[in-house]
């Protein structure tokens, strides 16, 4: 039987993409496996937000190099957005790879990919029984069975322009899923297990489908372009919608998004999130920093003081709502001052976690070729100051939940999270893919515990 190995970078809109674009693969006969060594296809899904995070794809691209000298017929697909950006030079630097397809080619993947196959297999010989009879669907068939939780892509690309990052070039403008489609796919998954969904986009609500294609259920990636005619807010299905359509699906207990772009956290979504009993406590809302004059230059689009006015209406109007969030330092021109900003709204804001990331110049981003870069040294610094704090804060956070009931979504028999999405470990084994309540007993390991 064929094996496939999935090697997904980056951030859940991979993961999400990892899973649509292999999927082909499984309805030809290919099964999961966790071990590369019995794997004859290979499925690299590449992230370039950072240096570091493309070294580590290209260097695990490099090292596949034998893997797949050792049998002629084994197949190595790299996707993604280090693939957007490298194109030629990755597939002149790696002539062994069979398929290079950017984040951009999402659209052309699915016959690229029966290209490829056609070429490398007789599937029928090969796989036998598994064979299916109806022809490879495309992308968006089949899901997955059995998951607790699920990725719902509800848009792609990002129609922001911040000046660290390179998202924008590698993914492209925003593309938005019709209601009617997402709906769809949220029922197939709920009636095959999933009970937790995760809505996912570069800056998920900034969400909006145009009201009259949505009625009549168009099934299709729709590009908005902020030119021509201008619409008003009416005229669209936007994400506190969305949020209030997805809420009656039977079956479905909880709700989750990411990542929200602060500037798009408006009073009507921050009501649907309080009204809707299905979206989870939790926001993962990234800050990149405290300083007003950074974050100007980083293009955000909102202020230091907007952001905490934001945080302080979902905390009065969501109790107990967990906020995580990221931060970069060491962006250009970043003073000590600036970081001391950072430092005192990450105290202010009451984060209960941070992703921490040291500023990675990017080609062709407009903050590559700023003066001022901070160096290397001082960057190293702050990032360890930062994180410091950041975790001295989280674990007098979590320790709030000692003492009290919890509900749990288990992932495993003794694993799973909570409505805040802190990670919970039973004693006792409970049905994964279940909700499970328990007692929070201790705080062990950066683990809340419900014991016995
Ligand atoms: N779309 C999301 C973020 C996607 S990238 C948003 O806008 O919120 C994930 C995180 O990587 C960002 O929030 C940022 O903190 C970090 N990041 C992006 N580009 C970076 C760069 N050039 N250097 C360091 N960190 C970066
Ligand atoms: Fe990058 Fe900014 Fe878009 Fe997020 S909103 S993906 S940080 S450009
Ligand atoms: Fe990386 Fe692309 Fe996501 S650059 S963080 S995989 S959008």
């Amino acid at each position: 039987m064929l094996k496939l190995h999935i090697i997904s970078f980056g951030c859940q809109m991979n993961a999400a993409d990892s899973e649509e674009m292999t999927r082909p693969l499984l309805e030809r006969g290919y099964q999961m496996t966790s071990d590369i060594a019995e794997a004859d296809a290979v499925f690299v899904n590449t992230c370039t937000v950072r240096q570091h995070a493309e070294d580590r794809a290209v260097s695990q691209i490099g090292r596949l190099r034998r893997w797949k000298s050792r049998s002629p017929g084994r197949l190595l697909i790299v996707a993604g957005c280090a693939a957007e950006r490298l194109k030629e030079s990755l597939q002149k630097r790696f002539p062994f790879v069979d398929l290079v397809s950017g984040a951009k080619s999402i659209d052309e993947y699915p016959a690229a990919l029966e290209q490829v196959l056609k070429k490398k297999f007789n599937f029928e010989k090969e796989t036998g029984d598994y064979f299916p009879s109806a022809p490879p669907a495309g992308l968006k068939s089949q899901p997955f069975s059995g998951a607790p939780q699920s990725h719902v892509t509800i848009m792609r690309g990002c129609n922001y322009s911040c000046s660290y990052c390179i998202v924008p070039a590698v993914r492209g403008r925003e593309q938005y899923r019709s209601p009617a489609g997402i709906l769809q796919e949220i029922r197939e998954k709920v009636s095959r297990g999933t009970r937790e969904i995760m809505l996912l986009g570069q800056t998920v609500n900034s969400y909006r489908y145009p009201r009259e294609a949505a009625s009549f259920g168009r099934d299709a990636l729709l590009t908005w372009r902020r030119t021509g005619e201008p619409k008003t807010a009416r005229d669209f299905v936007d994400f506190p919608d969305l949020l209030r359509l997805i809420e009656p699906t039977e079956g479905l207990e909880r709700i989750r998004f990411m990542s929200p772009h602060p500037h798009y956290v408006s009073d009507s979504m921050i009501t649907a999130m309080a009204e809707c009993r299905k979206v989870c406590e939790h926001i993962h809302l990234p800050v990149q920093s405290g300083s007003d004059r950074l974050l100007r230059l980083m293009q955000r689009n909102y202020s230091r003081l907007e952001f905490l006015s934001r945080v302080a209406k979902l905390r009065s109007a969501i109790p107990d709502i967990a906020i995580t969030t990221d931060i970069i330092v060491g962006f250009p021109q970043e003073t000590e001052e600036d970081f001391q900003d950072t430092l005192r709204l990450v105290e202010e804001a009451d984060f209960d976690a941070a992703y921490c990331f040291k500023f990675s110049p990017r080609d062709g981003t407009a903050a590559s070729p700023m003066q001022g870069q901070t160096a290397e040294a001082v960057k190293k610094e702050r990032l360890k100051r930062l994180l410091e704090l950041v975790e001295s804060r989280a674990l007098s956070k979590k320790a709030r939940f000692i003492g009290r009931e919890v509900e749990v979504l288990m992932e495993d028999v003794r694993f799973g999270k909570t409505r805040n999405f802190f990670p919970v470990k039973f004693e006792r084994a409970q049905t994964p893919g279940r909700l499970a309540r328990g007692v929070i007993g201790a705080f062990e390991n950066a683990a809340l515990v419900v014991k016995g």
